[in-house]
């Protein structure tokens, strides 16, 4: 009897600055959550996707690339639960990016929300908007469909790319599944979450609203209590209005981040029309933050999680990876008649 596939749970971050709780609360604590489950996990560093935006940067993308995986296994992703590799030591990934390319409809690439922002800026910069910008989604679904993940865990701001890889997978599906059907990927939730900005400007993030915007995960306790401090609200609840966008912020990091007695107790402060209570719940949103980070950070600083074990990790995984690759891009190929070119990968 066949034993039953378990379900394939794949994720990346891109290695372009330090990990924040945006990173932490939309992405990497469900890489946590589903790895204890009983699923098949991968979890990689998107280093080659940093060149779509981050080029004139000059960033060091190999020890960025170190720093995201020490951070994965800071915050709990384990090597004995899931493979945790780096992208471009996969080499059949772009190929299968380029055999992608096929069947992505390309006026999606140029409908996608992200592709416009990111044009803005970059034009708004004088910088180069690249051809690599554009197929950004064909690079991600082949990060995806190259294992047949079943389940992606990211933020908000990913929905649309998922949504390509999912096009692009039914694509592949129509034209040419003769031996081989590619997974159409799914979220791990129904509405992923979007950790707001502390400046009330658009989602914590890395590249958007510079540093006072973001808690990193490697913030010092008093970085954190001015950052908190500092972060915008309104002049206090009135009767009966509803809860002004600047405070749901605030509140959706509260919730996220204190305990419910906490949340609940300040969101009736607020629905009463409470005054004055601004500072007291900040504080506590600062010190629910530490406690959450103390831990993380101890572990990022410990042997365990040492650029040495990681460049080690790496190694290793890059070849159980690349027989995954490899299988999958044979039957590919064999599909998309590149018979010769399969029979290489015997
Ligand atoms: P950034 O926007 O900081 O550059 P990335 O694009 O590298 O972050 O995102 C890595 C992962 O973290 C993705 O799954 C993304 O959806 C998630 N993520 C990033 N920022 C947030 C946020 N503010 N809220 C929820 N998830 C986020
Ligand atoms: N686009 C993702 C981000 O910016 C990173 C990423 C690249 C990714 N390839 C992926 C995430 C595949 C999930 C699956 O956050």
């Amino acid at each position: 009897m066949s034993e039953k596939k378990k379900p394939v749970v794949l994720s990346g971050i891109r290695p372009t600055g330090d990990l924040h709780l945006g990173n932490y609360f939309g992405a990497i604590r469900y890489f946590v959550e589903l790895q204890a489950q009983d699923n098949d996990c991968l979890f990689f560093v998107a280093d080659l996707h940093t060149l779509t935006t981050a080029m004139e940067d000059h960033i060091d993308v190999d020890a960025a690339s170190i720093e995201v995986v020490r951070w994965y296994l800071a915050c709990g992703v384990d090597p004995d639960k899931a493979i945790i590799y780096r992208q471009s030591d996969i080499l059949e990934i772009p190929m299968f990016a380029l055999l992608l390319g096929m069947v992505t409809p390309e006026g999606e690439l140029h409908r996608s929300t992200t592709y416009k922002e990111k044009v803005k800026d970059l034009e708004g910069k004088r910088k180069l908007v690249s051809f690599g910008l554009l197929a950004y989604p064909v690079l991600m679904a082949a990060d995806i469909l190259f294992c047949n993940a079943d389940i992606v865990p990211v933020g908000e701001d990913q929905k649309q790319h998922l949504e390509i890889a999912r096009q692009i997978a039914r694509n592949y599906n129509r034209y040419f599944s003769d031996t081989h059907t590619i997974v159409e990927p799914k979220s791990h939730m129904l509405e992923p979450i979007r950790v707001p900005g502390l400046k009330g400007e658009g989602k914590m993030s890395k590249s958007v609203g510079g540093p006072d915007n973001v808690i990193y995960l490697n913030d010092s306790e008093k970085e954190i209590r001015r950052k908190i401090m500092s972060a915008q609200t309104d002049l206090g609840p009135e009767q009966g209005q509803p809860m002004a966008d600047i405070m749901k912020n605030v509140y959706t990091l509260l919730e996220l981040c204190a305990p419910k007695e906490v949340y609940d107790d300040y969101l009736r402060k607020y629905e009463n029309a409470e005054q004055k209570f601004y500072g007291s719940l900040k504080k506590d949103l600062a010190a629910s933050i530490i406690e959450l980070v103390k831990p993380i950070q101890a572990r990022y600083n410990s042997p365990e999680c040492s650029p040495e074990r990681v460049e080690k990790l790496l190694a290793e995984n890059a070849e159980k990876v690349r027989v995954i690759a490899k299988n999958n891009l044979k039957k590919i190929l064999v599909d998309m008649r590149f018979k010769n070119l399969a029979e290489s990968y015997d």
